[in-house]
């Protein structure tokens, strides 16, 4: 089988959420930035930087990159369960490393749900470190 890997485009969102969706680590917990309109505005940001990977035509994963000109994100790393253990997530992440390093961006961070076993082991198997000293914090910007 040969995996292609190519920008994620507005016109994959069907076929990207059809992946996330119901994943666990992943596609319980998304919401309106997860909506067309919000990955739209995301794409539009960090243009070419977020990845599909496809059999055929078929995406069988995804992932979110960008940066705010400090540091890069990575967000929703996901493969199909059926493609998984191929290297297909590595591969999305090298690419994403290589493109945030050619923007001049030398650190990248990941939030990983503390109930997502597997994806902590995942990241920590990649060489991917604890922040032990930060915690996550949130706030609307509005009513
Ligand atoms: C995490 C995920 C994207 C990995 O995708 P994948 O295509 O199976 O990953 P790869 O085949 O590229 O994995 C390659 C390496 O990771 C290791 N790996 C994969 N899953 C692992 C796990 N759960 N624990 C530890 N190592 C793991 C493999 O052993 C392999 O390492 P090796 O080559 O040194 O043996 C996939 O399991 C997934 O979609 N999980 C659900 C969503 C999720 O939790 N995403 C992370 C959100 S932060």
């Amino acid at each position: 089988m040969t995996i292609s890997y190519a920008s994620m485009t507005i016109d994959d969102y069907d076929a990207v959420i059809n992946v996330w969706h119901g994943m666990p680590g992943i596609g319980l917990h998304l919401d309106e930035a997860d909506s067309r309109n919000g990955i739209a505005v995301y794409l539009r940001r960090n243009p070419g930087m977020s990845l599909v990977a496809r059999d055929g035509t078929h995406v069988v994963g995804a992932v979110l990159c960008g940066h705010d000109g400090r540091r890069g994100y990575l967000s929703h790393l996901a493969v199909q369960p059926e493609y998984r253990g191929q290297g297909i997530g590595c591969e999305m992440i090298r690419r994403c490393l290589a493109v945030l390093r050619a923007e001049g961006i030398v650190k990248c961070t990941i939030m990983v749900y503390t109930d997502n076993n597997n994806g902590q082991a995942f990241w920590e198997r990649q060489g991917w470190w604890k922040r032990e000293n930060l915690l996550c914090m949130q706030a609307y910007t509005g009513e």
